[in-house]
């Protein structure tokens, strides 16, 4: 795996250590900057704007040590002997993201006695045991709205794919074949289907906004936080309070809570039950919100007629996930009702510049002592400020 380390800065013949002990109290105190992101190979050469790659560091190297911090930067991130766990430990700031989640459990935080901040760069900050940093007041941060428009289009386009039955019909025709019927029997129209999102943040409500376009029946959401009438009326949505209900109404669902005590496992094989049979579900928000063999079982045997989206848990998932196999009745050969991808919705390039320099934004507030934007705050001085993980 690849791990890349700063050149360490002349101040740094100080232990680190020595460093926060001399100057604890004090503006200059220098920071050892944990950074856990994906590697890139040669991929992040061709594409030097792929700044959340473990080879570009997120354009952030220099920035850093001109201050005198310290960058460790790596990609090998699962186990307690991975460079994660290891470094960690002396880390005072962990910079992470979702599409390559260093987990950053309660033994990793226990462990890492100098961390003061978790910064997602990205949003969702399910991978950091959030409870655990409150107990030791570790502020968890994110640059919130970074890629929602980003995770929006991409799940507009998986609701169409999988409704228009796409993936069959391209790998039939890149097959060197031509056969309408084949895929034509299971193709829909979007057009006056019920689409619901469960959970309509920043990015539920661009979900829903870019449908309205697409005339369907109803655009409905499930969320603890209501929407304000201008907005529903705007948008043409209508909130359904009651899970089953809602999940009866739909033809499809897309999932757009964050990942916490409330979302784990919910869609398990007795929620499916009570969707319409032949429904399709698209999850661009975290893939244990949903059971995966619940999910693949209901793809087999028609209950679902699809799902898509574009996490997994963990990430990466094992060769024996049973989402990278899992097929529809109508076009087994051919990919049908499955419409995964690698985490890539939310790190698209130009997501990609917004969360570095949102992340770079974090940081720079951290050394100067400056509050936070109170958007990117999940938890803070021992307390959920984010209303978005449950009702705390
Ligand atoms: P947000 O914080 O703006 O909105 C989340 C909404 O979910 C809130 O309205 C909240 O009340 C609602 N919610 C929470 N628990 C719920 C529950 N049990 N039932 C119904 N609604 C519930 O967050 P945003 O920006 O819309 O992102 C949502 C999630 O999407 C993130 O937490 C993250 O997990 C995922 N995400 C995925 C990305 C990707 O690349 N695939 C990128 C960005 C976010």
């Amino acid at each position: 795996m690849v791990m890349l380390r700063a050149a360490k800065p002349a101040a740094s013949a100080l232990s680190r250590a020595t460093l926060s002990r001399s100057f604890a109290s004090s503006a200059i105190a220098k920071d050892k900057v944990l950074a856990v992101l994906y590697p890139g190979g040669e991929y992040a050469k061709r594409q030097p704007k792929m700044l959340g790659s473990v080879e570009n560091e997120l354009g952030l190297r220099e920035w850093i040590e001109k201050q005198g911090h310290t960058l460790v930067v790596t990609a090998d991130k699962d186990g307690p002997n991975s460079e994660f766990a290891k470094e960690a430990v002396d880390a005072s700031i962990i910079i992470t993201t979702p599409f390559h989640p260093a987990y950053v459990t309660k033994e990793i935080i226990e462990k890492a006695k100098d961390l003061k901040a978790c910064v997602t760069a990205g949003v969702g900050s399910d991978h950091v045991d959030l409870d655990a940093a409150n107990a030791r007041k570790i502020g968890v941060y994110e640059v919130t709205g970074s890629n929602v428009t980003s995770v929006a289009e991409h799940a507009v386009m998986t609701i169409l794919v999988l409704v228009r039955n796409f993936v069959p019909a391209h790998n039939q025709y890149v097959n060197g074949n031509w056969d309408v019927a084949e895929v034509a029997m299971n193709s829909y129209d979007v057009e006056n289907k019920v689409v619901g999102t469960l959970g309509v943040g920043r990015i539920g409500r661009r979900i829903l906004q870019r449908l309205k376009p697409f005339d369907c029946k109803e655009l409905l959401y499930y969320d603890y936080n209501k929407l304000d009438d201008a907005t529903e009326k705007e948008i043409g949505c209508k909130r359904v309070e009651d899970l089953e209900d809602f999940v009866s109404r739909c033809d499809v669902i897309t999932i757009n809570a964050p990942l916490h005590a409330g979302t784990k496992g919910l869609f398990n094989k007795e929620l499916i039950s009570k969707m319409k049979p032949g429904a399709w579900i698209v999850n661009t928000a975290r893939g244990a919100i949903c059971v995966k063999e619940d999910i693949a079982k209901a793809v087999e045997d028609g209950q679902l007629n699809g799902y898509g989206g574009d996490v997994s848990f963990p990430q990466p998932p094992p060769a024996d996930h049973p989402w990278h196999k899992m097929r529809n009745v109508w076009n087994p050969e051919l990919g049908g009702g499955n419409a995964m991808t690698p985490h890539i919705s939310g790190t698209s390039l130009d997501a990609q510049a917004r969360y570095v320099a949102g992340t770079k934004d974090i940081l720079e507030r951290i050394w100067n002592k400056k509050p936070q934007i109170d958007a990117n705050v999940i938890v803070e001085n021992g307390h959920y400020v984010s209303k978005s993980y449950g009702k705390h």
